[in-house]
């Protein structure tokens, strides 16, 4: 057991590393090269605990993206290759038909109190007004700024889970939170809250019925409430250019059947949602945003029925294509890492310091433009070709590969499967010929 690693500064961690044999001098260096000179660098060491390097992902951009009507460039942050082309290729192809239209359906977040307490809601129901209005007034110093900027509480329920576990009751408590995600605020209102409880039932109630016992407060991250809807449209005709010789009413037909098969097969719906989540990922980790959150939540909204389901749907009437994704985000665009990471910092800037709401609507036109890149590539060529070419230029890469042997590994392997080894013996064939 080693003790006080997290005292020591991060280049002592580097050298105990080394010393206990974890890391070599090899993996030092290369840490030490992934330090940056700037003032930031202490930013980034105090994000997380025990850190020792940075860990870069590459910011790209999404040219191209028209969302009611405004002009967006959206910078995004994957592991993943494609994503930002993908995003890239549906935003042109709708950039010219409309573009994405979106619209806030809610904004409200979501927080509970858990509690232990021998009564039921018939004894608790003459008190509960009283007990609201103590709840809501312990917080108000805690929301003095957040109503400024026109948020705050918004109401507080009261139910009584006895009947699902013995003494349970749970208090839920709604935010508006403005340009914020929110976390933060929520949970000292909720915390704050929750210590009222045991006072209140001592001073209100006798023997058993004078305990209550506060199990947790939290925010939830299920936000069915803060919910955004992103549609495309165009007529059937219009598909042609990106029907891959299918034609636009087969294209139609086996885009629209393959979001038929998400929502009825849960298998299907998490990858087809996940194809989603690409294009809201990138955009959530590229402001600073907690994508766990977003996920948790948007996972949970597709399974609101009881089934896990499409976060899609597709209709195709009197010759129109249409297509719709409805999905909770979370977002805020102040507090957080959303201003005080430079590179989110930066994003925010580039996407025009949106509001939060604003914010939402361009990570679902994200999530869209995915997904409608991903199911087309789907029905029609399968997404190996896409992903190959990407494989194609990493392997490439890595091998060191000239412009020209590049050029001319691009041109045999269109016609030839991709592999580490089939590559490295094509660019090893081409260097000894050159040889002779
Ligand atoms: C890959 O990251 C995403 C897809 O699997 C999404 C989908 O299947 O719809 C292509």
């Amino acid at each position: 057991m080693i003790e006080g690693f997290s005292k020591l500064s991060k280049s002592e961690r580097r050298k105990k590393l080394v010393e206990m044999q974890v890391i070599s001098e090899n993996l030092l260096n290369r840490m030490e090269a992934f330090d940056i000179e700037s003032g930031s660098q202490k930013m980034l060491d105090n994000i997380s605990e025990n850190t020792l390097a940075n860990y870069f992902l590459p910011l790209g951009i999404v040219p191209n993206v028209y969302i009611n009507g405004q002009q967006y460039w959206v910078p995004m942050v994957t592991e993943e290759s494609s994503v930002v082309a993908a995003a890239s290729y549906a935003s042109k192809f709708w950039s010219t038909r409309g573009g994405f239209r979106t619209k806030i359906i809610g904004t409200t977040k979501v927080g509970q109190i858990h509690f232990f307490w021998e009564g039921n809601s018939a004894i608790l129901e003459s008190y509960w007004e009283e007990l609201k209005k103590l709840l809501l007034e312990s917080v108000e110093y805690l929301s003095e700024n957040m109503k400024k900027r026109g948020g705050g509480v918004l109401d507080i329920e009261y139910s009584d889970y006895t009947h699902l576990i013995r003494h349970y009751h749970r208090i839920q408590v709604y935010f508006e939170t403005a340009d914020a995600m929110g976390a933060n605020y929520i949970n000292s209102c909720l915390e704050t809250m929750a210590k009222e409880l045991p006072a209140f039932f001592e001073e209100h109630f006798t023997d058993r019925l004078a305990d209550c016992e506060v199990n947790m407060a939290i925010l939830s991250n299920y936000t069915p409430q803060c919910l955004v809807e992103c549609s495309v449209e165009c007529p059937v005709d219009e598909l042609e250019p990106i029907s891959a010789g299918l034609g636009s009413k087969k294209f139609a037909e086996k885009f629209s059947q393959a979001i038929a098969i998400a929502q009825v097969d849960p298998y299907r719906a998490v990858t087809h949602n996940k194809g989603i989540f690409n294009g809201i990922d990138a955009v959530v980790l590229a402001t600073g945003n907690d994508f766990r959150a977003i996920e948790a939540g948007g996972h949970a909204y597709a399974a609101r029925g009881g089934t896990y389901t499409s976060l899609s749907k597709c209709e195709i009437y009197t010759g129109r294509f249409r297509f719709t994704l409805q999905v909770p985000l979370a977002l805020g665009t102040v507090g957080g890492l959303t201003r005080a990471h430079p590179m989110a910092a930066t994003a925010l800037e580039i996407l025009g310091n949106p509001t939060a709401p604003a914010l939402m609507q361009i990570a679902a036109a994200m999530g869209m433009a995915n997904h409608f890149a991903a199911i087309r590539a789907l029905v029609t060529t399968g997404i190996q070709k896409g992903h190959m070419k990407m494989h194609l230029t990493k392997i490439l890469n890595h091998l060191n590969a000239s412009q020209t042997e590049s050029e001319l590994a691009s041109h045999h392997f269109k016609n030839h499967d991709i592999s580490y080894k089939a590559v490295a013996e094509f660019l090893q064939q081409l260097r000894s010929n050159r040889q002779v």
